[in-house]
């Protein structure tokens, strides 16, 4: 899931308003109604008349992605650790976002002993700081245009912990608790703020980690048998994006097939 994307679609504030959808991107552009026969992980959610703003450390997949959302998709390289020029220009190319999402994350898979400063503070500076940066930017921008609606993409290991995830578990418990913060200090203004858990996801950072033995043991654990696909994220962020969760603000949406209840 990329880091940024901008869009028309059911906004706060009507139909043809621009969202900012950094990270649903990928997917995003697919209508799943069509593609009920296709593997699971090649499916996504439709948002119909979007304009999307793709942003990513990694340039060629943010092209990649806007490519194959089209209809206006635009891709930009941006680091969230230094991200206040590019979201300019961004801005000035889309100056009616009305929405935007942050998914842009690394994991760092160690032992508390063996977790570097170096890595404990690139961790923090990706997941945490990079999520405070791109918000205070969108967030001023949310508020001059009269509101919007922000999605933090955090974790359901904020909730249920891992081995081996600390600094990673540190920064997704850091997400939703700015996020809530987030959303009481604009929402006077219109600004709503949310947080999406997932457990795993199959993506490449879900898959791996989570292949064989382990992950097969790690899903009997889940109540719906089954890991997250990306377009089951992608719904839960378009629902908190819609006109139905206009009075939706601080919330986490666990979307982890009741993982975390036990
Ligand atoms: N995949 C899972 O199992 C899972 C589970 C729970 C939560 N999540 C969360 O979902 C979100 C998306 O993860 P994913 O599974 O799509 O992983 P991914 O690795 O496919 O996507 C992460 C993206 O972030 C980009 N990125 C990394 N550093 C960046 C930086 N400094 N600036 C801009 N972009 C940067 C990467 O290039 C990549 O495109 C993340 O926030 C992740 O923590 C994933």
């Amino acid at each position: 899931m990329r880091s940024c994307s901008t869009s028309r679609a059911p906004t706060d504030r009507g139909t043809h308003d621009r969202l900012h959808l950094p990270a649903a991107a990928r997917i995003c552009d697919r209508d799943a109604s069509r593609d009920r026969h296709r593997p699971r992980g090649r499916r996504g959610v439709r948002i119909a008349g979007v304009a999307v703003a793709v942003c990513d450390i990694d340039l060629a997949g943010a092209e990649e992605t806007a490519a194959r959302i089209g209809a206006g998709a635009r891709a930009y390289r941006l680091d969230v650790a230094d991200p206040d020029a590019v979201l300019d220009r961004v801005l000035a190319d889309f100056p009616d976002t009305s929405m935007l999402v942050n998914s842009a994350a690394i994991v760092l898979d160690a032992s508390l002993a063996d977790t570097s400063i170096e890595g404990w503070n690139r961790t923090i500076t990706v997941n945490l700081t990079g999520t405070f940066l791109m918000c205070r930017r969108v967030a001023a921008h949310l508020v001059e245009r009269g509101g919007g609606s922000i999605v933090n993409i955090a974790s359901e290991t904020a909730h249920i912990m891992f081995a081996d995830r600390t600094a990673y578990t540190a920064t997704k418990a850091g997400v939703i608790g700015f996020t809530r913060a987030l959303a009481i200090e604009p929402a006077g203004r219109g600004v709503r703020a949310n947080t999406v858990s997932p457990t795993v996801v199959m993506t490449e950072m879900g898959r791996t980690p989570w292949a064989g033995e382990k992950g097969e043991a790690f899903l009997r654990d889940i109540p719906l048998g089954r890991f997250a696909e990306v377009e089951d994220v992608a719904a839960a962020v378009l629902f908190l994006c819609s006109q139905g969760a206009t009075m939706i603000t601080a919330t986490d949406l666990l979307v982890d097939g009741g993982n975390t209840a036990h």
